[in-house]
């Protein structure tokens, strides 16, 4: 009888030897490895270590220097500038530093996600009232960014990012900022992504966040990957 391996152990993300240089400086270094579906990756290393340029190549916010990713079988290296948008609908980003428009609305600031895939109103208007009180903002759509607490701001970015029903969230040490209820504020609501069957790859320094129950860590340190834990 044929065996074939299981639809969902099919990795969604593939790196093969994956090096980035800026100019003469290699930020990663010959990464290899795979991220399969429902993943809770974190990126874990100190400054430097390559955890946000390691995000930057997969939403093809950094073109790579050497090697290959694939994302859902799409070659990153090959992909056309058409099909860039494409990849981009696959992934929610969250920034370290929220990057929300200070002269959007919270609301205006999610809403323009859903505009930039073609929704109509009603639709949009619709999705984005859900995700806000998903986050506990409901009260603050009208709000604009800077009148908001640091707690806030992240969790308009993750309501931004979480929007669009992405596969993948992308989360650049979302919590780095934040207080510790802040922080666990926006934990449970990764946990929440994750436990809906999504998938989650989460950079950070802060090793306290490790230990939880089903994660993987892939450690970097100097652009290298040093250590996966559990290995396989
Ligand atoms: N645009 C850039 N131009 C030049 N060098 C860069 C650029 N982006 C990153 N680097 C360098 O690449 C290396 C990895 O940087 P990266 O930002 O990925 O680290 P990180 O693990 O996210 O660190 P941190 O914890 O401080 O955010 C660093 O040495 C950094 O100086
Ligand atoms: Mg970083």
């Amino acid at each position: 009888m044929e065996t074939m391996e299981p639809l969902e152990r099919q990795p969604i993300i593939r790196m093969f030897h994956v090096s980035k240089r800026f100019e003469q400086k290699a930020a990663l270094l010959d990464v290899s490895l795979d991220i399969f579906p429902n993943d809770f990756i974190f990126l874990w290393g100190p400054s430097g270590a390559g955890k946000s340029t390691f995000l930057k190549l997969l939403y093809l916010g950094e073109p790579l220097s050497q090697g290959q990713i694939l994302v859902e079988g799409m070659n990153l290296s090959r992909i056309n500038r058409k099909t860039i948008p494409q990849l981009r609908q696959k992934f929610g980003v969250i920034f370290q530093d929220f990057k929300l428009i200070p002269t959007k609305t919270v609301y205006e600031n999610v809403a323009l996600v859903l505009a930039a895939k073609g929704l109509k109103g009603s639709m949009i208007q619709k999705k984005v009232n859900q995700v806000l009180g998903m986050v506990g903002l409901g009260e603050k759509s009208d709000a604009y960014p800077l009148s908001l607490s640091g707690g806030e701001q992240q969790r308009a970015a993750v309501a931004r990012a979480m929007v669009g029903e992405p596969g993948v969230i992308l989360a650049d040490e979302p919590t780095g900022s934040l207080d510790t209820a802040s922080a666990r504020t926006i934990m449970d609501l990764l946990d929440q992504f994750h436990a809906d069957g999504n998938t989650v790859i989460m950079a950070t320094h802060d090793q306290s966040l490790l230990n939880r129950k089903q994660c993987r860590i892939f450690q970097l340190d100097g652009g290298r990957l040093v250590n996966i834990t559990p290995g396989s």
